[in-house]
């Protein structure tokens, strides 16, 4: 995607040495472009007069007023798939600007201000389906104040940060942001770099661009794919192939969990990893002490392939998961059936033994899938549970068959349970 962000503060001069400007350093903008850039994208940055180094694949016009500021982002906002507002620019400049350096006088100077453009509503009308993103610097009622401003200028998500506190808002490394949404409750993310809010921000575009795709977004990367005739190879292995290539989608379908250090979701493929790894190294932990652990490690590395077409069910989510099963069903027979047949019934059998749970090697894999995102939830601070209402009944009972695979997991299950609910991140 095309990123248009912004950064930093305005200045509004009133004679060539004296202006009107704010405390913004720039940091939270430039956090959210190198964020941008790091996750591939290509980013435009509109930057303010701050102490910050041009960031290494970025391009960084300069501006100094909300004038300039405004003139920038609309000459690039045709070409942008996203605008994220960050900077902090003037509500209000001197009414005239005087050439010359104005003199000290015996009485006060008679200075007149007015407002200047707000670019977010004057752009508002060339919105169509990009993303736009505002930030909302607060000191007081500050989810209600945001939420008034995601209306009025008619935004798809507002950062809400409380300005008020020393270690949030203006001119710090860190922040303390609510994510608004007209969509989803808000998300109160705790106390974190700027650079980590910036991943999250971007994380979440990507997420919505994924659900609506717009031309040129991440949908359009697949115009990408070489034209005319491209390498073939004998029949089997073409199959086998276009399987391989068809399962890198994987990697886009975000689950419901954060990474442990709570800068992004994770996708479908890291959780499949993830449980590939610990099948190897807890396997002396599995109820059964002769579980073969080749099958397990197979059988987690297919058992969310399925996600790629029926979407990532999240656990606690009741209506979701009521149409899950025919749903999967659906997209395994595709997914499935595009490798030879042998290959296709060895996967499917796979599947289908993790999804009843019945065989040792099931029982432990399913155990691990479980306790795996307790531990992204715990190490996370419980962020995800709370957003979504989840308390510790719900999560015993939900979790309660990682026993019938291994018992000391389950032990360490319940006593991370216990922990988060003593800890605050988990409702009793
Ligand atoms: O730069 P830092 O020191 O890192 O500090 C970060 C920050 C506190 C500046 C940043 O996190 C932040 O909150 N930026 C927005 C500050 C602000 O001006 O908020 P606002 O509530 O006044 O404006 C709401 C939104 O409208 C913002 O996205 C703003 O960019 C935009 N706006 C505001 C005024 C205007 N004339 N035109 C606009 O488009």
């Amino acid at each position: 995607m095309r990123i248009l962000v912004t950064a930093g503060p305005t200045r509004e001069f009133m004679d060539p040495v004296r202006f009107i400007s704010n405390r913004s350093s720039g940091k939270m903008g430039y956090a959210v472009a190198i964020a941008a850039r790091n996750r591939g994208h290509e980013v435009v940055l509109v930057s303010g007069p701050v102490a910050l180094a041009a960031p290494v694949g970025v391009t960084v016009i300069p501006v100094v007023s909300a004038a300039e500021m405004l003139a920038a982002v609309s000459g690039n906002l045709d070409s942008c798939d996203v605008l994220v507002m960050a900077a902090a620019v003037a509500d209000w400049r001197p009414a005239a600007v005087s050439g010359q350096k104005l003199k000290k006088l015996k009485r006060e100077p008679d200075m007149r201000l007015e407002p200047t453009a707000d670019i977010l509503q004057t752009l508002k009308p060339r919105k169509g389906d990009r993303v736009f993103i505002g930030f909302a610097a607060e000191t007081e009622q500050v989810e209600a104040e945001a939420r008034r401003k995601l209306v009025s200028k008619g935004l798809d998500m507002i950062i809400a940060n409380d300005v008020s506190q020393a270690d949030a808002g203006f001119d710090v490394d860190t922040n303390r942001v609510v994510l608004i949404t007209s969509e989803a409750l808000p998300l109160s993310l705790p106390l974190m770099s700027k650079q980590e809010v910036g991943t999250r921000v971007i994380q979440w575009v990507e997420e919505r661009v994924k659900a609506s795709p717009r031309k040129g977004g991440i949908a359009g990367l697949r115009d990408m794919a070489p034209a005319g005739s491209v390498p073939r190879a004998p029949g089997r292995l073409a199959q086998q192939l276009g399987f391989i290539r068809e399962i890198d989608r994987l990697k886009l379908v975000l689950r419901r969990t954060l990474l442990m250090d709570g800068t992004r979701y994770e996708n479908d493929a890291e959780h499949s990893w993830h449980l590939a790894v610990m099948a190897i190294l807890l396997r002396e932990h599995a109820n059964t002490p002769d579980v073969d652990v080749g099958r397990v490690v197979k059988m987690v590395l297919v058992h969310d392939i399925v996600e790629i077409d029926a979407g990532d069910t999240y656990c606690y989510d009741d209506a979701g998961n009521r149409g899950k099963v025919a749903r999967e069903q659906v997209a395994a027979a595709r997914l499935f059936g595009l490798l030879p047949e042998d290959q296709r019934q060895e996967f499917q059998a796979l599947w289908e033994e993790f999804e009843s749970r019945v065989t040792p090697e099931a029982k432990f894999a399913a155990a691990l899938d479980r306790v795996q995102p307790l531990m992204h939830n715990y190490y996370t601070g419980g962020v995800v549970w709370k957003q979504h209402g989840v308390n510790s009944a719900k999560v015993q009972d939900r979790n309660r068959h990682v026993g019938e695979g291994s018992l000391a997991l389950w032990e360490f299950a319940e006593e991370l349970i216990r922990d988060a609910v003593a800890r605050g991140y988990l409702e009793a």
